[in-house]
């Protein structure tokens, strides 16, 4: 067996695509061979030469209580004893569900489904079977994962250079509106024109792909009330934001309420998991009862469901939000006037860190982000045990496993990662 990363990664490199299994892991943004992973416990992630790192990537989002986390050990442990997918319903569903919509008002019904993106592509197919209208709005840099209509136009189909994502069906381009993050007129614009046309407008209320990007006052809420001037559904992707910003996503912390909701990542402690839902009258479309029909064979497995309501019970704990928002908070204090041109937008549990002028609050900003100097940076930090997502545009994660001296290090690792 190989034991450095260059040697490993070159032999996963001889038979997986780029030698990962999604393409930013190949560090191909920061440059550089990318460590391999064997072990991770609490806040800490080793790789295959036995180097340790701090881990502020916490696997892009799901980590909230760190790695391997002794109840979730346990509740995967009990679920692979007795029996980790039936294919059948299980008791378990029932309280994770449970835990879920308590959270969540806005969901009243939910369908469990594996990753972020088959929750979202979920709930288009019912936006567009509830309203019969076939085409929907997104907003230019906000990531929904690997769904056809959504990730082959725009930013993302010319970012790999051309209009159209190679290989996706030319239909998604006709299906799919781009308004602007923060620009109510221009979702405005574009509903005066096409509403009956339009099934739903779909938003990351805080854009984690795009340096992390705080919505302005009123945005969200602005959205809403052009949702229900047109008729037109509401949907919040919050596979990242969900269970990180608040227990209750940005739906709680903004106080606005969408028709449907896409949750994914920090749901279920790092097992793969994603869960579509939202009013009963909507979900209710859904295949048995209703004709949208969505479907898999390890929807609500019993190994995902028991870590996932382990995970949201220690989550529902008093003072958890409040300890992560004082540790984003100390993280953005500390790291003040260190540099004028390090940028932290953080919000409780995760947080965007990137070189530009300015906070980014649009799509365009992106333009003043200084992608070089993050190459460099990075690899500074991770000379020194830092380990942040190798993307200068991802958000980075903060999770109930670091300590305020693994803050203060990353603290001083950034000072000098500067210089
Ligand atoms: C906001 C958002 N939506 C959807 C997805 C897709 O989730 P998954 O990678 O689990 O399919 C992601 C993943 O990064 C995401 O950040």
């Amino acid at each position: 067996m190989q034991t450095t990363n260059s040697d490993l990664f070159s032999a996963l490199s001889a038979r997986i695509p780029g030698g990962v299994n999604s393409p930013f892991r190949a560090f191909q943004a920061v440059g550089g061979t990318p460590p391999v992973l064997v072990r991770g416990r609490g806040a800490r992630v080793w790789d295959v030469e036995g180097n340790e790192y701090l881990d502020f990537c916490c696997a892009w989002g799901p980590l909230m209580l760190g790695h391997s986390h002794p109840e979730l050990v346990a509740a995967g442990h009990q679920a692979l004893e007795d029996g980790s997918v039936f294919g059948a319903s299980t008791p378990w569903e029932l309280e994770f569900v449970e835990a879920i919509t308590a959270a969540y008002p806005s969901m009243e019904k939910v369908r469990l489904v594996n990753s972020g993106a088959e929750a979202v592509a979920s709930a288009l197919r019912v936006a567009r079977g509830a309203t019969g209208k076939p085409r929907i709005v997104k907003f230019e840099g906000c990531y929904h994962g690997h769904v056809e209509c959504l990730d082959s136009v725009g930013l993302e189909a010319e970012e790999l250079g051309g209009p159209l994502a190679l290989g996706a069906s030319p239909g998604s381009a006709a299906e799919t509106l781009i308004a602007h993050f923060n620009d109510l007129d221009s979702a405005r614009r574009i509903l005066e024109k096409h509403s009956r046309e339009v099934a739903a407008l779909i938003v990351e209320p805080i854009p984690g792909s795009m340096a992390v990007t705080r919505p302005e006052p009123e945005f969200l809420s602005g959205l809403r009330g052009l949702c229900d001037e047109f008729q037109v559904l509401l949907i919040f992707d919050e596979v990242l934001s969900g269970c990180r910003v608040a227990r209750g996503g940005a739906q709680e912390l903004f106080g606005v309420r969408p028709d449907l909701t896409c949750l994914g990542k920090a749901l279920a402690g790092g097992m793969p998991v994603g869960a579509y839902g939202g009013r009963s009258e909507l979900m209710d479309q859904v295949a048995p009862l209703g004709k949208v029909y969505q479907a898999g064979t390890f929807c609500g497995n019993p190994l995902t469901v028991r870590c996932g309501t382990a995970n949201l019970r220690l989550l529902a704990q008093p003072g958890v939000y409040a300890k992560l928002a004082a540790e984003t908070d100390f993280l953005v204090d500390s790291l003040a006037g260190l540099d004028q041109d390090l940028q932290m937008v953080a919000y409780p549990g995760m947080f965007g860190l990137y070189f530009a002028p300015r906070p980014v609050s649009s799509h365009k900003d992106l333009e003043q982000v200084d992608l070089e100097r993050y190459r460099t940076f990075y690899h500074r930090l991770l000379r020194r045990g830092i380990y942040l997502p190798p993307s200068s545009l991802d958000a980075a994660g903060l999770s109930l496993a670091h300590t305020r001296q693994d803050l203060e290090r990353f603290v001083r690792a950034v000072g000098e990662g500067l210089s």
